[in-house]
């Protein structure tokens, strides 16, 4: 019998996995495991009995890998199990920050009641019009199960695509489009493309990565999109960017009190991953990958 806790509710689907060997408790400290999303745990004590955390989600920065490795309770992720997600919301956010759905939303809601919609539509059409991403040149940073998705899915959209990962994997490698142009250095990403995204997890090392410095080397008016980690941004830098117009539109999928409100900045609440398909691929993932550790010994993580 093995004693499971969950820190945030996952999918329904992964639960109902779980053969009757597993048990839910409402005490963590009485847990073998921890399943997780993404509340965070630095602060949280371990007990004795615990053995694993499966996190339902690609990063774990929400979890102290440094205590859990001195425990030895074993860490699991779901990488890629939600990148279909996410792929598609970042091009919705490139598509948002390109044409301008949300103001032609609001601008019909507003004029319905006035019954005025079909004489000013040619005026609207003219207010918010916008441009096509056929054509022009997007930069993946990270070319990983997100990025790769990404950089593929802009050559399907006719975009010029420029992948900058030094540690692509060979499998990354395969799945790639061949008509991926790839960058040697990140500045070379910079200087070219007109959308830039990041794809890579956050680390000691590339907290702030997106800085002025960066922002400088971009072509002016280019458009930022960032889904995931908010680190990896420094936020003030960028809002002079999008004050300054050398950054048009700053897309983040985390709702930061600093960038929230700020004019360019397209801000939204994490919403990536939450898909029922990701959210039961990535509940189906971790719960498998738990079992067979508590049962088997095996640490797989995929
Ligand atoms: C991830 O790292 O995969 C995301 O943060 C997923 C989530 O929203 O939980």
């Amino acid at each position: 019998m093995y004693h499971y806790y969950c820190l945030n509710p996952i999918s329904q689907v992964g639960i109902d996995a779980m053969t009757e060997k597993y048990v839910p408790v409402s005490d963590p400290k009485k847990a073998d495991a921890l399943l997780v999303r993404s509340a965070g745990m630095h602060e949280m004590e371990f007990s004795q009995e615990l053995k694993a955390i499966a996190r339902a989600g690609a990063g774990v920065n929400n979890i102290p890998l440094e205590r859990c490795a001195e425990e030895g309770i074993v860490v699991f992720n779901t990488p890629g199990a939600n990148a279909n997600g996410v792929k598609e919301l970042v091009i919705a956010g490139m598509l948002l920050a390109s044409r301008d759905i949300i103001g032609g939303i609001n601008w019909v809601q507003e004029n319905e009641e006035d019954g005025n919609i079909a004489k000013d539509t040619e005026k609207a059409k003219k207010a918010f019009a916008g441009c096509e991403l056929e054509g022009k040149k997007l930069g993946v940073i990270g070319l990983g199960a997100i990025g790769g998705l990404v950089a593929n899915a802009g050559i399907h959209l006719g975009m010029e695509v420029f992948g900058f990962d030094p540690y692509v994997s060979v499998d990354a490698a395969w799945r790639l489009s061949r008509n991926i142009h790839h960058a040697k250095t990140v500045d070379e990403l910079y200087k070219n493309c007109d959308y830039i995204t990041v794809h890579v997890p956050a680390t000691a090392n590339n907290k702030g990565m997106i800085d002025k410095n960066a922002i400088g080397l971009m072509k002016k008016g280019v458009v930022v999109l960032n889904f995931a980690r908010d680190v990896l941004v420094n936020e003030e830098d960028m809002i002079d960017a999008l004050e300054s117009g050398q950054v048009k539109h700053y897309v983040s999928d985390f709702p930061t009190p600093v960038i929230a409100g700020v004019k360019g900045a397209i801000v939204i609440p994490h919403l990536g991953a939450s898909t029922e398909e990701s959210e039961d691929n990535c509940a189906k993932m971790a719960v498998r990958q738990l079992m067979d550790y508590l049962e088997y010994g095996n640490i797989k993580n995929s």
